[in-house]
């Protein structure tokens, strides 16, 4: 066990925490930061060692490759080589969406670490739009690789009292810079070639949605099913193990109203969209808890920024199961219900 300081990012602290966190990711040590999606766990990406830790305090195993943070173009650089075919439509990628949350999985650099890609001749990166982030980034003048500050298989943090509770005693310092701003993970992408067009492979659904990215080429979902059976394998889509995003709670995503049937000694609580009596199954049961998603008027991005803190609530409010309601598919709505299938139990 080690001791874990926080260290608020606020206007007045801001050098101090971007020197404090500087210092430590020098001397080969992780730092929780905070990006706009989710809170990351980061390391030196040239420091074998600094990732090692990386997967040792997550827990993770090695063959689920780190996503790769970069603070320029000439960074982009060191860690990727980018295929002269695919070249202009990175260009336009990045000119619209970085810095922000859209990941590249791009040829790796012979420099990249292996343990970084898990054996892999891909590497994912993506530039944060995190002030404090990129601060920390420039100031350490290296990529920075980091996955989601939690341990393997569990709920991605938002804030920094839910990187504390995932990761306290296994790391030295988590920079407080407050709610994310996104809520969700990157959007993650794959480009080729295509007859026409590129091809883009949506791997992860996030805030850089399909409709978002139409305009850059044709879009495609992976082929591979996505039942995370095959866990030996090196994840060609990202984030395709079972269990991912999971509340130790089981969680129902009642799709279909007329499939509940409660066993009525239990205790279940709701993870409803707008929360309104009388909308969605507010009033399909008595929930011993309901909390909203997007409370009163059922928008997306609310929806999206809240799902994981209210994940973690429910997860700690003593509930034997919780319920979550379906949101319409559409925009930031495929991403959402990407993650409430991943934190949904077997049936
Ligand atoms: O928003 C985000 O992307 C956050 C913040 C911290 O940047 N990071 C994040 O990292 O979600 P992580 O490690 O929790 O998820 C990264 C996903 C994993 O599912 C991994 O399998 C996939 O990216 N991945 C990484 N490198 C890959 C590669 N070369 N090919 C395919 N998938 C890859
Ligand atoms: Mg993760």
């Amino acid at each position: 066990m080690q001791q874990t300081s926080v260290i608020s990012a606020s206007d007045e602290n801001y050098k101090e925490a971007v020197s404090a966190a500087t210092e430590l990711l020098r001397a080969g040590e992780v730092v929780a930061l905070p990006t706009e999606t989710v809170y990351g766990l980061a390391g030196n990406v040239f420091d074998p060692n600094a990732v090692a830790k990386i997967f040792a305090a997550k827990e993770r195993p090695s063959f689920d490759p780190l996503i790769v943070h970069v603070s320029s173009r000439t960074e982009l650089e060191r860690v990727a080589v980018i295929p002269d075919e695919i070249q202009a439509t990175v260009e336009k990628l990045l000119n619209a969406f970085w810095p922000g949350p859209l990941t590249l999985i791009l040829p790796k650099h012979p420099d990249v670490p292996d343990l970084v890609t898990s054996g892999l001749n891909t590497v994912a990166v993506r530039q944060s739009a995190s002030k404090i982030f990129r601060a920390i980034g420039k100031e350490l003048g290296q990529p920075l690789a980091a996955p989601s500050a939690n341990r393997f298989g569990r709920i991605s943090p938002t804030s920094a009292t839910a990187v504390h509770k995932e990761l306290d005693g296994r790391i030295p310092l988590i920079i407080d810079g407050g709610a994310c701003a996104e809520g969700l993970e990157s959007t993650i992408i794959h480009i080729a070639v295509g007859e026409k067009r590129p091809t883009i492979t949506i791997l992860r659904p996030g805030p850089v949605t399909k409709e978002m990215l139409q305009n850059f080429g044709k879009i495609e979902r992976p082929k591979r099913p996505r039942d995370g059976s095959d866990v030996t394998q090196p994840a060609v889509a990202p984030g395709m193990l079972p269990s991912h995003y999971a509340p130790r709670t089981p969680l129902i995503l009642l799709e279909n109203a007329a499939d509940f049937r409660p066993d009525r000694s239990k205790k279940y609580g709701l993870l409803s969209y707008t929360g309104e009596p009388g909308k969605g199954y507010t009033q399909l049961y008595p929930w011993a808890v309901v909390e909203a998603l997007s409370p009163g008027n059922g928008k997306l991005p609310e929806a999206a920024l809240r799902l994981f803190h209210l994940l973690r609530k429910l997860d700690d409010a003593g509930l034997d199961f919780i319920v979550a309601e379906p949101v319409s598919e559409v925009g930031l709505g495929v991403a959402v219900m990407d993650r409430l299938r991943r934190a949904a139990s077997p049936a």
